[in-house]
């Protein structure tokens, strides 16, 4: 594969803890993924990115890292994730892993050294009394006060304290991180929280300063060449985000835009021009993003009234047409393939689950929960187990009680059900992800006129997508029709459908 594979890359997210568990003890891990290494292989996929596989106490999922350079006992060791390294290159997959540098683990060594040392501290953002008034991103207080009376900042979880990038300790760490990775294979990293490192008293988002930070990591990157830096950047001023995408800074970053956008065909025109408009100046690949583990899954989110993905949870539990969000979901997939640039898989997408909405209160684990009161649902509904095969849970995820219970209803969303089902989600992403390999991923659009409820575009390959978003169907165009998210109706597009063409 070339230098710049992640250009027009599909690319697979792996929720480690949900993924497939291969010991028995009802939590995915690094043994269940191996094994699982052929069907991500088969999907069609270029890589695989995980989420945090470090040591943890997993007080947000893995994001609160005890050890940067280690792997977390329930998933494994750093053995076995070299050997996973190897095994995902030798079937041609690369692999990109998670790195958090806006915040740590209370449990790390540092945090540690820190607490028990007050001269210690300047690793981190500890003060007399708080420095404002910041509410954490989870809910409460950003700041908590630990015994001595001094208090410190988190963005996040209160097991989550922040790195203070003024200290040249923090930078000079990272940067050795990512060597440790890069040296033993891995091919990129996705960069938890990346606007948020740098801060002063009064604000901590999207400083200059943190574009320093990631000029040195490009240089870094480009020592070993073939590698990738993905930013988690949440901005909603596409100028602010462009600039963590020039030339000597990260290569892509996640289009939330896209993601968050309702089923609406002006909303997902605007998003989509306004995407292409701000990554072409600069010669950055957008990307396309449907799900990940902090978001509502497709099937539900397009199944209700309204449509858009926004935190906080006040659309969970409203009414969800299933059937209809499941339809639109294939037309979405099919639509963010065709695409310029590369795109995303959620775990779990490609078998069209749905969002679980009805777990107990008491076995949600997510921070989110518990730190609203309850108000906001949290994101376990999207991190259930995946379903691989049989008629009851655990659904083939590995011996033990899945660490979230799976719905009665997954039998029928199995991998195995859906292998052998033509019409089935697995196999049209599997169908996609092969075509796209040929003709799609990097380069441009453009579209063609096909009415307002309509979005039609042909890239370079000759592909032509056809999205109806419209109520009514529409002709087909011209061509021969080379996969389509649903039935067509006599030669036309009906409602809620994509169709290739060629
Ligand atoms: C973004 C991650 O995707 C999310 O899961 C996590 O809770 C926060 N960053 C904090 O690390």
């Amino acid at each position: 594969m070339s230098q710049t594979w992640w250009r027009g890359a599909a690319i697979y997210q792996v929720y480690l803890r949900s993924f497939a568990d291969g010991n028995g003890d009802g939590i995915g891990d690094l043994a269940g993924l191996r094994a699982r290494l052929p069907y991500l292989r088969d999907l069609g996929i270029d890589a695989v990115w995980l989420n945090p596989w470090y040591p943890s106490p997993m007080a947000d999922g893995g994001y609160d890292v005890a050890d940067y350079r280690g792997i977390e006992p329930v998933f494994g060791t750093l053995a076995e994730a070299e050997r996973f390294i190897e095994e995902a290159h030798a079937l041609g997959l690369k692999v990109i892993i998670d790195v958090v540098p806006n915040h740590s683990s209370t449990e790390s060594a540092w945090f540690k050294e820190a607490l028990a040392d007050p001269a210690r501290r300047d690793r981190f953002w500890f003060s007399d009394e708080p420095l404002n008034d910041w509410q954490s991103i989870f809910g409460g207080p950003a700041w908590t006060q630990v015994p001595d009376g001094q208090w410190y900042l988190h963005l996040f979880a209160p097991e989550q304290p922040d790195f203070n990038w003024a200290n040249p300790e923090v930078h000079r760490e990272f940067e050795d991180v990512l060597r440790f990775w890069f040296e033993r294979g891995v091919d990129g990293f996705r960069i938890d929280s990346a606007a948020l490192l740098v801060k002063s008293d009064t604000a901590y988002e999207d400083l200059d300063g943190v574009h320093d930070v990631y000029r040195r990591w490009r240089e870094i990157a480009d020592e070993y060449g073939g590698r990738v830096l993905i930013g988690e950047v949440w901005l909603p001023d596409q100028e602010r985000f462009a600039r963590y995408l020039r030339p000597d800074e990260l290569h892509t970053a996640f289009n939330f835009d896209f993601l968050s956008c309702p089923w609406d065909p002006a909303e997902l025109r605007r998003v989509i021009d306004l995407t292409l408009a701000t990554h072409t100046p600069i010669g950055a690949p957008p990307t396309w993003v449907l799900s990940n583990h902090d978001v509502t899954r497709p099937v539900t989110r397009y199944g209700r009234a309204d449509t858009a993905f926004e935190h906080g949870g006040r659309l969970h539990g409203t009414p969800s047409d299933l059937e209809l969000g499941y339809r639109r979901a294939r037309a979405a997939a099919l639509l963010a393939m065709a695409l310029p640039g590369s795109v995303y898989v959620y775990q779990g997408e490609e078998l069209g689950l749905p969002e679980v909405e009805d777990l107990p209160d008491e076995l949600r684990q997510d921070p989110m929960h518990a730190r609203s009161g309850g108000a906001n649902p949290g994101r376990d509904g999207c991190r259930v187990p995946l379903p691989w095969s049989g008629e009851e849970p655990p659904f083939g995820f590995g011996g033990g009680t899945p660490w979230l219970p799976q719905p009665e209803s997954w039998r029928k969303l199995t991998a195995e059900a859906q292998r052998t089902d033509l019409g089935s989600m697995l196999n049209l992403y599997r169908s996609a992800l092969r075509l796209r390999r040929g003709l799609l991923g990097d380069g441009t659009l453009t579209w063609l006129p096909m009415g307002e409820r309509v979005l039609a575009f042909t890239r370079d390959s000759g592909l032509t997508c056809v999205t109806n978003l419209g109520p009514t169907p529409v002709p087909l165009p011209p061509g021969r029709v080379l996969l389509a998210s649903g039935p067509l109706d006599d030669g036309a597009v009906p409602s809620d459908t994509t169709v290739w063409l060629t």
